[in-house]
């Protein structure tokens, strides 16, 4: 029976352009979603962008424009990406929409009137320069624990302990650096205690994998506590229906987001192809999966289905949860150039690879999962193109020029080609669970077996022999059947490869059962290579193009604002030295770097630096500077920076070197 799946992916933020973690996620749902599309099943796949709450507020306002005309140029980028990446949404919306507003204020009266809802007084820290409540995120201070200094409002990353952000010590405003003062105002609240024991069985039905269901029971252990779903004015959001200047907190409208999409869609392709009250109303059979990172679970898997159900909404079907994306074994950095940015990569590289890379690392699980570049390339080079894609170019060249294109119409190996029927239904299973490494490791495994039938029968040397010409296209006509069927197990993680596929093998669209009927007597076209191998060089391109200078990090805040203090011991780690520069040379390749050699009293070392429009080499020689000296040294395109120099200015011309009076000497500490 057809199964009707409405799939989502975790909406991404508004406020900043996305990255190769979010793209694992899309990633992961686009291939389960096109698997559900082969296996036969209606499957509608919507995610939006995020848009509400104080982080784009104040990164319109850093820009100087209005949040809505940078929810719009975001979801622009946001969409292209996804795009570039081969995700096959059917429909990408925003949560700044008329959809969303009206689901938002729908759901908040159903539950008000079911009692769900009540006001309360709420102290927070207010910014008084700014004119703004602070999340906790905002406000910085000492722990009140250990004493730890720079620590936010939530928790201590020194001793771990959670806190409220009112017992910060010398709390400050991250905007305005000014004391935070306590200021009561009037908040909404869910009185999502009623739902605890609805969540602790709901959590253990099924709906989530087992390790999330024992975080989650941490929670509900306790009893949950309500939610303060309202925040004050000023605020990039939705106003809460007859209160005066309050808004929906971001994470109330934020799923509602899935319905709203939803909705759009439904409301676009016509009423009655996709009928929204039949996948959403309570006890719907439809489905509803929700794909998201672990760092979300409470508002997907406790939040989300309380308001739902006390909404008289269905519930989700199913939360499947991820790890986070990692590189080269630590967290994604702008200065190491691990920061990739997914408009970075798309520059560089072709989607695919990284498709199926994330696809040898995916499980059911919550795990981390590392991106090891020296291993993606190595991967895609030797697996895919060396081992699957080879077996086409290997045996459709006789098959075109020795038989006309046409496939024999006996099956050469039968128990070999019944390895890989069988595997039709086992695979389907690791896709439906979610296991996708799983999947990619029997699929390289019976390329393997393909391999090693093509190799044993050596149609290149039988071709030789008049009386074998039949045994040639026989063999070589197996060997483009179980490729055929590889390809019909990797079509969800490769589609654009699938699709040239089809145009090769002159077929329509493959589906999953076609795996279980191979062609015969059955004409196909000339073979065209159909994935290049990666080249390292367009690897290290693309980390190179990801550094991020300070001066570039400093002009683009990341989206969570940063702190504007650092402490004195922050301070005292950076060690600076006076450096003579001896050598300055013009990198070629490089628009702004000189190479630079410089002697820092005891020894030398070359620092690459972004003033090649400010000076010529020839000015530099000799001339005094101040160097960080214990900057960790960072492999760059053109070679290794051991330090970096201080300079004054806004960038390109403008950029003044430091020239201590003559009495400095390399090597003297500057304090
Ligand atoms: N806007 C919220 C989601 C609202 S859903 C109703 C949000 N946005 S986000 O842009 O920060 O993240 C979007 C998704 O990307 C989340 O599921 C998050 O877990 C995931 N990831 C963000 N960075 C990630 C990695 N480094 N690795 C893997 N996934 C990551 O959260
Ligand atoms: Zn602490």
């Amino acid at each position: 029976m057809a199964r009707q799946i409405l799939i989502t992916s975790a909406l991404p933020n508004a406020n900043g352009p996305i990255h190769l973690g979010h793209m694992l996620e899309q990633i992961q749902t686009d291939i389960w979603a096109r698997f559900q599309r082969m296996r036969g099943h209606q499957a509608l796949y919507v995610c939006a962008d995020d848009t509400h709450g104080t982080a784009t507020m104040i990164r319109a306002e850093q820009e100087g424009i209005q949040p809505e005309t940078l929810v719009e140029q975001m979801r622009a980028l946001h969409v292209a990406d996804s795009e570039g990446f081969l995700i096959a949404h059917d429909n990408y919306h925003s949560t700044h929409s008329p959809e969303n507003k009206h689901f938002s204020e729908l759901i908040f009266q159903r539950l008000q009137q079911a009692g769900l809802i009540f006001t309360q007084e709420v102290e927070q820290l207010y910014d008084s320069e700014k004119a703004l409540f602070l999340a906790d995120r905002f406000v910085i201070g000492g722990c009140p624990k250990c004493g730890a200094e720079g620590q936010y409002g939530d928790n201590c990353e020194v001793c771990g302990a959670t806190y409220a952000a009112t017992e910060l010590r010398d709390p400050r405003s991250i905007y305005s650096g000014v004391e935070p003062e306590l200021r009561a105002s009037e908040h909404f609240f869910f009185d999502l205690s009623k739902y605890t024991n609805f969540l602790r069985s709901w959590t253990h039905s099924g709906t989530v994998q087992p390790e999330v269901a024992n975080k989650l029971s941490e929670w509900l252990e306790d009893g949950l506590k309500a939610w303060d779903i309202s925040r004050d004015a000023p605020y990039f959001g939705f106003t809460i229906p007859n209160a005066e200047d309050k808004y929906f907190y971001v994470w109330m409208d934020a799923p509602i987001g899935y319905m709203a999409s939803f909705k759009n869609l439904c409301d676009g392709v016509g009423q009655d192809s996709i009928d929204f009250d039949a996948f959403w109303q309570a006890g719907s059979p439809c489905e509803v999966h929700h794909f998201i990172g672990k760092d979300i679970v409470n508002f997907h898997a406790l939040f989300w289905p309380a308001v739902l159900d006390g909404a008289g909404f269905r519930t989700p079907t199913r939360i499947h949860t991820h790890g986070f994306v990692t590189v080269d074994g630590t967290k994604m950095s702008k200065s190491r150039g691990t920061f990739i940015l997914a408009k970075t990569y798309l520059d560089h590289l072709n989607p695919e690879y990284l498709r199926y890379y994330y696809a040898t690392k995916l499980s059911n699980g919550v795990d981390d999962l590392d991106i090891n570049l020296e291993d993606f390339v190595a991967r895609v080079n030797s697996d895919l193109v060396g081992k699957v894609v080879n077996i086409a170019s290997r045996t459709a060249g006789f098959l075109v020029k020795r038989f006309d294109g046409t496939l024999h119409d006996t099956i050469h190996d039968a128990a070999l080609m019944q390895r890989f029927t069988d595997q039709v239904e086992p695979l389907a299973a690791l896709f439906e669970s979610g296991e996708f490494s799983r999947a990619v490791r029997e699929i390289t495994g019976l390329a393997d077996a393909a391999n090693q039938y093509i190799a044993k029968h050596e149609p290149w040397n039988m071709i030789k022999d008049a009386s074998q010409q039949d045994a040639v296209q026989q063999v070589c006509s197996q060997g483009i059947n179980m490729f055929r069927a590889l390809m019909v197990f990797l079509k969800p993680i490769l589609p654009a490869t699938a699709e040239r596929t089809e145009a090769f093998l002159n077929i329509p669209p493959l589906q999953w059962a076609d795996a279980m009927t191979p062609l015969r007597d059955h004409k196909i076209n000339a073979f065209k290579p159909m994935l290049q191998r990666i080249e390292s060089s367009a690897v290290e391109a693309m980390v190179a193009a990801s550094v991020q200078t300070p001066e570039e990090s400093a002009a683009k805040p990341e989206s969570e604002a940063t702190p504007q203090y650092i402490d004195i011991d922050d301070f005292n780690k950076v060690a600076l030295r006076v450096a003579r520069i001896t050598e300055a040379k013009e990198v070629s390749g490089a628009d702004k770097l000189l190479q630079l050699t410089l002697d820092v009293g005891d020894h030398e070392r070359q620092v690459f630096s972004g003033i090649k429009q400010a000076y010529a080499t020839e000015d530099l020689v000799g001339r005094l500077t101040v160097v960080v000296a214990n900057l960790a040294p960072r492999k760059m395109r053109f070679g290794l920076s051991e330090g970096m120099v201080l300079a004054a200015g806004p960038g390109g011309e403008d950029i003044f070197l430091l020239a201590p009076d003559s009495g400095a000497q390399p090597g003297m500490a500057v304090k």
